[in-house]
Order: C-alpha cells, then structure tokens, then sequence
C-alpha cells in the first residue's frame, strides 16, 4: 500500500528520522558512481531538496536512466539522518515510480544557472527554477499578510470593478474593453464617431487603472475598507518598474486625514516586511546570497526607522542644493523623475521618505486642496531601489471645491455624478493610498526587474504564456 505523502519542507522533522517516507517531486539534478547515484528532489513546496540516495545494488540502469533533471518521481523509502554535509537527512530510495520524463536535449531547464532573461522567455517553466520558486512563495506569503493586517484591523475586503467607465487616476492610460467588430465599427451618423451606444455596455468601458473610487464608496459606508486586484495601465513605459497589468492594494478611510494615512502606510508596509522576514526565511536568505547581499540588512534598516516625512516643496529645495547634475532639470513644479526620488532616498536621508504637498497641476482630481491653492495633501512613499511605492492622498471632501477641479480639468461630468454622490449625502474627510504590490515584491525578494516578480508579465508587445 502507498504510503502518505510528506511534503518535502515537513521532511526535515527529526522525528521523522528512521521512519519509511513518501515523498513527490520534479529533480533538480542527478550525480554519483557506479554504486550510488543521488538525486536532489523538489517539490515545490521549499526553496530546500531532499536528497535521494539509490543503491546501485537494487536498481539497474535501465530503470535509472529516465531519471534526468525535470522529469517527476514518487519515491518511498527509509529517512535517515544524512552523512553528507549541507544536509540533515535523506531517503534511501526503496521504490521509484516515474511519473513523466524530461528530454535532456529539448528540457530548457538543465542543471546550469540560466539568465532572468533567458528564463523570462520560459516563463511558462520558471517557477521550477530555486529563484522563481523563492519569489512566488515570498509573494504568496506577502499576499496572505497584506489580508492580514488588514482584516486584523477591522478593514473590509472590498470587490471593486474591474470593468469601468471612468478613468480614476486621469491618466488616459487604459485598454478599452469592447465586443464591437473593430474592422467594422459603428458610427454615429452626424459626428461620425464610434457609437458605442451599440457596444456590450452601452457605452465606452475600459480594464480600470485603479479602484479607489469605487473604495471611496466603500469607505464612506463601511468606514474602512481595502482592495486588492488587478489593475491595468496601458502607458508605454518598458521599464524595470511597470507592467501594464499589475495587483494594487487600495485601503480607502473615513474620517482620517493625511497624517493618519501616512501612519497607515508605515505600519502597513512594515508589517509586510516584517511578516515575510519571520515567515520566508529559507527563500530570503536564497534570494540574498544569489542576488543581493544586502538584501536582510535593507528589509531590517526599513524595518526598524522612521520614514521620513517631508513637504514636496522641501524635496525640491534639497534636490537643487544638492548640486547634482540630473538628466531632468530640477525646479518647483515638475514631476519628479526616479532619479530625483533616488537621490532623496539613497543619498540624501539614506531611508524611506513619504513626499507629501505636491503642486496640483500633477497630481489627480480628487485629492484635497492645501489653503495655499497651489499644493494638494498627497503623499508618495519612495523607497531604496525602487522609487514609488505607494501613492495616495487625503480626498477633497467639499464638493464645491471638488467641482471646480473637476472643470478645470474637463473630466465628463456624466460620468462621474456617483462618485460626487459621495460628497453629496453625508460628505467626510477621508483618505487612502495604493501600493504597487510587485514593487513590494520587489523590495522584499531583492529583484531588480517588476518581470521577475509576477508569474507572467503583461508588458508593451509581451502578452505571451
Ligand atoms: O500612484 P498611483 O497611480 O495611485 C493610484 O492609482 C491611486 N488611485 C491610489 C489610491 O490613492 N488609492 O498608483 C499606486 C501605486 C504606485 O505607487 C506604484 O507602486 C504602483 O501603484 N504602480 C504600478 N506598478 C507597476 N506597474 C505600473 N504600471 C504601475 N503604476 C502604478
Ligand atoms: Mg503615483
């Protein structure tokens, strides 16, 4: 009779020495003699192998030979505790069932270390690779920890749209959603426009860009809510920082204002962070000693200081004593560039800053205006190596003063009358933000491109697997 499975990351449980174990898994690779061969088995379920040891003596090499790097066993055996070093048990192998073969000519993954590039191309078999197995784990992990803190809190898991047809975030960036035939569209006969009216909708939809207004009707009934999906941004940036579909995590707030938001972002970031340093060792360290070795002393050092908390207007004024000569010139009124928050963060404070006050005219509709009429009480939180992590702001609750933005900005007003609903019936000062989670994945696993951190990346001309 089959014996129950152990999972390779329960296997190392000294009880379990001297026991007959079961266990499942895909190798990672095969070495040995004429008398003994060793394979090093993983299943997925650690970043660790468990060694398997086949006695030349009770196998033949017919049966062996199918065993190469990628192919699938179930192996039943001794567990016993192990001579080698780097090891603390391993399993003398008794039966070998194969399950499927790996072609050692045409199996992409053999034993040697492949580039994240050449692996990208394979992303379809990546997440069998140590790197890419340690990454989804850890993102899985932080995933669980963001539900967490937040349900922990007394935040409501909020489901907003991924379907909409209003443009949050203004940007213009976002991928239209339609069921009209494109080579035969619909026109309206006096304006000679798309008549979407004949659309699935009804009207123009698009894959939303962020669900904050949809948060921000969740907020202002529940209190405290957050999302956590998909959003979709089809700005054509091919840099090591956006995808086109990335997961965002919005909590949205009643009654607090841009300093109670600030705290939530610490504390919530923290915690992550945190969570995935107690909970994600084994795969942490892996990631340190491949590709950052200062990976555990960064994910600490944010750990243990205070973000900087500093007035954009403030930030600018470092930025042009600084010095430096940037790429984009520095002055009062522009979008600051990465290498701009790069600078504050990794040279200047030396530690995370939340930049808060910034001019108006580059931020979104709806966030609250300063009493000096130029500066809007947003806030950015900029991290080491990655730039922005978090974006968001305290909302203009005052719908006159909303309004009169929304104007100036030209945004259709049809479209939005339920979100102005908001500050119609029982208006409150509220707040919240976004983090991009691949960008804490990135941080917390060490990895310099958002590619790396998401199973399959949507991209510009990258929609593969
Ligand atoms: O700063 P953003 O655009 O803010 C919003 O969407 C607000 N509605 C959030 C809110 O207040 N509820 O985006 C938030 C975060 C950014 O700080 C960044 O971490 C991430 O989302 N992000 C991206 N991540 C990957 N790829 C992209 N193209 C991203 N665009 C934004
Ligand atoms: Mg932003």
């Amino acid at each position: 009779m089959e014996i129950k499975r152990t999972k390779i990351v329960d296997i190392f449980d000294p009880a379990l020495i001297g026991q007959k174990v079961c266990v499942k898994g895909w190798v990672r690779t095969r070495r040995g003699n004429k008398n003994v061969q060793f394979v090093a088995l993983n299943d997925g379920s650690t970043i660790k192998n468990i060694q398997i040891v086949i006695d030349l003596a009770k196998f033949s090499e017919e049966q062996l030979k199918p065993i190469t790097t990628g192919s699938s066993l179930h192996v039943e055996g001794m567990l016993v505790a192990s001579q080698g070093k780097g090891q603390t048990s391993e399993i003398q192998a008794e039966t070998i069932e194969i399950y499927g073969t790996a072609d050692s000519e045409t199996y992409p993954l053999q034993k040697k270390g492949h580039t994240l590039e050449f692996l990208r191309e394979k992303a379809h078999l990546r997440p069998r690779t140590n790197t890419f197995g340690a990454v989804l784990r850890v993102r899985s992990a932080l995933a669980f920890a963001i539900h967490r803190f937040f349900q922990e809190r007394g935040f409501f898991y909020l489901h907003t749209p991924l379907i909409t047809a209003s443009d949050c975030e203004g940007a213009g960036a976002m991928f239209q959603v339609t069921t009209l035939n494109l080579n035969d569209l619909p026109k309206d006969e006096e304006t000679g426009k798309i008549d979407y009216s004949q659309d699935f909708f009804g009207k123009q939809t698009s894959l939303t860009v962020s669900g904050q207004l949809e948060g921000e009707l969740g907020a202002t009934a529940l209190g405290a809510i957050y999302t956590f999906g998909p959003t979709f941004r089809a700005e054509n940036s091919n840099t090591p920082r956006h995808l086109a579909e990335f997961w965002m995590i919005e909590p949205e707030v009643a009654f607090n204002d841009i300093t109670d938001n600030m705290d939530l972002a610490e504390d919530f970031v923290k915690y992550c962070i945190g969570y995935a340093l107690d909970n994600c060792r084994d795969d942490i360290e892996f990631l340190q000693q491949m590709y950052d070795k200062q990976l555990i002393e960064r994910l600490n050092f944010v750990l243990h200081n205070d973000f900087v908390r500093l007035p954009y207007t403030e930030g600018i004024k470092i930025l042009e004593a600084s010095g430096k000569k940037f790429e984009f010139p520095v002055k009062w009124g522009i979008d600051l560039q990465s290498e701009h928050e790069r600078y504050l963060v990794e040279e200047h404070f030396k530690r995370p800053v939340i930049l808060t006050d910034y001019p108006k005219e580059i931020k979104a509709f709806y966030m609250k205006l300063n009493e000096d009429g130029k500066t809007v009480r947003a806030m950015d939180v900029l991290f080491p190596n990655i730039g922005e992590i978090i974006g968001g702001s305290e909302r203009e609750e005052s719908y006159d003063k909303l309004m009169t933005r929304i104007e100036e900005l030209n945004i259709p007003m049809k479209d939005m009358w339920w979100y102005l609903d908001t500050r119609r019936f029982g208006t409150v000062p509220h707040s919240g933000f976004g983090l991009g989670f691949e960008r804490l994945v990135l941080f917390v696993t060490g990895m310099t491109n958002i590619r790396d951190v998401i199973p399959f990346p949507r991209t510009p001309k990258n929609a593969e697997f």
